[in-house]
């Protein structure tokens, strides 16, 4: 099968990391696969943040979650999707600059999971600055990444009934 094909149909969420951290190269080609992702009417309106401090990290999770939990799965790099305020497509770019991501991540050997709790809390927002966020964007969805402790999860069976194909 062809290598992006098959990369595209075996990625899962992984969802524990060892403490090993990725590296540069490998996050620069994950950062080059948000920033090449398609967006709406070519605005580019986002802004990427790699949170790898881990005194910050922790900071943030006391922020979002408390002392305690992790609402990304302790992995060593956090990469924060903003957007500017206002822009119509904010969750559609979001979407397809993490899946492009999360593929990216997979294809290097890499675990990723979408973490869904700062996107919403607009509470947070004036707080995120501190962090690497530009002042006048939101924080729309952030991506876990890391090396995948123990087995890479086996392929997910799809709901079936999700694709009819009308032919003349
Ligand atoms: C919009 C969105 C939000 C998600 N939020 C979370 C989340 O907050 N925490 C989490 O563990 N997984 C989250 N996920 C991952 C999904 O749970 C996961 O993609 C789904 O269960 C399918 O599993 P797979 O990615 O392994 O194929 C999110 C995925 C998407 C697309």
């Amino acid at each position: 099968m062809n290598s992006i094909i098959e990369s595209l149909l075996s990625r899962r969420s992984v969802r524990t990391f060892t403490d090993k951290q990725i590296s540069d190269e490998d996050l620069d080609l994950i950062v080059q696969a948000a920033i090449l992702a398609p967006n709406g009417r070519n605005q580019e309106p986002w802004h990427f943040t790699a949170l790898q401090d881990p005194g910050k990290l922790k900071m943030l999770d006391e922020l979002v979650v408390g002392k305690g939990d992790s609402f990304f799965y302790n992995a060593p790099t956090l990469i924060l999707v903003s957007i500017q305020e206002g822009n119509a497509y904010e969750k559609e770019d979001t979407a397809c600059a993490l899946t492009n991501m999360m593929q990216a991540a997979h294809a290097l050997g890499l675990g990723s999971v979408w973490c869904n709790r700062i996107n919403g809390n607009h509470e947070l927002d004036t707080k995120l600055t501190q962090f690497g966020i530009p002042q006048g964007y939101r924080v729309t969805g952030t991506l876990a990444v890391g090396h995948p402790k123990g087995d890479y999860p086996a392929k997910r069976i799809p709901k079936q009934g999700t694709i009819t194909i009308v032919r003349s």
